[in-house]
């Protein structure tokens, strides 16, 4: 870190990155589907500031407004979604157009795949497919309930085996992300423990791994099309290290532009993105191939863990899948709904309404309460 700063700027830095969790300014998207989110949001004392400059739907909002995020209604029925500003601004760079074939190779917790949807949305609809792919099976669980709970269509949710090695793979998509996983630093202000630099052994290591990554999703990504790779981290050698490197073993891509996000300058955790693109002239063309061809040429399974009557009351929002009756509840009985405390004397399976909203589903079951909805949250 210091050969990045310099001996003057590096106290600069640590200061910034320790005081961030501290500040009262958090990071929120609104979800487009959803009608009237922020006033929405407001009603529940969620006090807005500044909007997210590089981000449509991205806001600032006082951290103490937003209670109990992990049982707050406005999380569990997809309303908003607490994501730093500075990792929106990847996902902005893609430049993603609704009817776009777009790869998101990892995905979970998946802040930037719902994103990435919001920019399939044209206005009433959602046009075109992301394939959201995640190797670790305990995190895919959590970007599948995240995207269901976003109420978002045109997904794919895919878990593949690690890639052992670069594996030949369709030239299918115009859009590629590589949030790749990294060093984390901008997350030592959460971890104080963690402040002296990664060893060099571990920062080889993602190294390793993001330049492998970048390859493939250079590999997915069709002729005169963008990828973006990022990370959340400042090294140099699993950033800008990581693009020579791959620029240097192949001729069909160029840098576009990149950029670095300081604690102490840009007063965010920041971190790292470069856009690539794809030369139209590559010999790599493309055929009639389609994104279910990529993903059985990684060996993926789809993953689908929400079931489909939760699925079909989010994205329907009226309609109350496989005949239950509807339930609305108040904002403190909804929060204790996503508690699973809630109770009610109803005798059959009810859809779970808050502000006109899908929630979930209950069910008195042999004197046994059950409770449908993604718990991941
Ligand atoms: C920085 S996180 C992605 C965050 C996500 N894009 C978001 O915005 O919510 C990196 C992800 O890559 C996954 N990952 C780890 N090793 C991987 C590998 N070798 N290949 C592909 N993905 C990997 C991790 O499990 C992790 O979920």
């Amino acid at each position: 870190m210091r050969e990045l700063l310099g001996n003057e700027e590096l106290p600069l830095f640590f200061e910034a990155l320790e005081r961030l969790p501290h500040h009262p300014n958090k990071s929120l998207r609104l979800n487009p589907r959803v009608p009237n989110a922020r006033s929405l949001a407001e009603s529940m004392g969620v006090r807005f500031f500044d909007p997210v400059s590089w981000y449509p739907d991205g806001y600032f909002f006082d951290r103490d407004s937003l209670e109990r995020p992990q049982t707050n209604p406005l999380i569990g029925a997809g309303v908003v979604y607490i994501q730093e500003a500075s990792a929106m601004e990847p996902v902005s760079m893609l430049d993603v157009q609704p009817g776009m074939q777009v790869l998101d190779l990892c995905a979970a917790p998946g802040g930037k795949s719902s994103q990435i949807l919001d920019r399939l949305w044209n206005e009433t609809s959602l046009s075109g497919h992301l394939v959201a792919c995640e190797v670790n099976g305990l995190r895919v669980r959590k970007l599948d309930a995240m995207l269901a709970r976003w109420g978002a269509d045109a997904v794919s949710v895919v878990s593949p085996p690690i890639a052992a090695s670069r594996e030949s793979l369709p030239a299918v998509f115009d859009r590629v992300l590589v949030d790749a996983p990294c060093g984390s630093e901008s997350f030592f202000s959460k971890r104080k423990d963690a402040r002296n630099d990664l060893s060099d052994r571990e920062t080889l290591r993602n190294q390793k791994i993001q330049t492998g990554l970048v390859h493939q999703g250079l590999d997915s990504l069709k002729p005169g099309g963008v990828m973006i790779y990022s990370t959340c981290t400042y090294s140099r050698q699993e950033n800008e290290a990581v693009v020579e490197k791959v620029i240097s073993e192949r001729s069909d891509v160029e840098l576009v532009m990149d950029q670095r996000r300081w604690p102490h300058r840009d007063g965010v955790p920041g971190g790292y993105w470069a856009k690539l693109a794809k030369k139209p002239s590559s010999l790599n063309q493309v055929g009639a191939l389609t994104p279910q061809d990529w993903i059985a040429a990684r060996s993926a399974k789809l993953f689908h863990r929400e079931s489909d009557d939760y699925r079909d009351l989010m994205r329907n929002k009226s309609a109350t899948p496989g005949g239950a009756s509807m339930l609305e509840l108040s904002d403190r009985d909804a929060s204790l709904f996503l508690q699973r405390q809630w109770n009610s004397d109803v005798t059959e399976r009810v859809a779970i309404y808050w502000r006109n909203l899908p929630l979930g589903f209950f069910r008195p079951k042999k004197g046994i309460r059950s409770y449908e909805f993604p718990s991941e949250i």
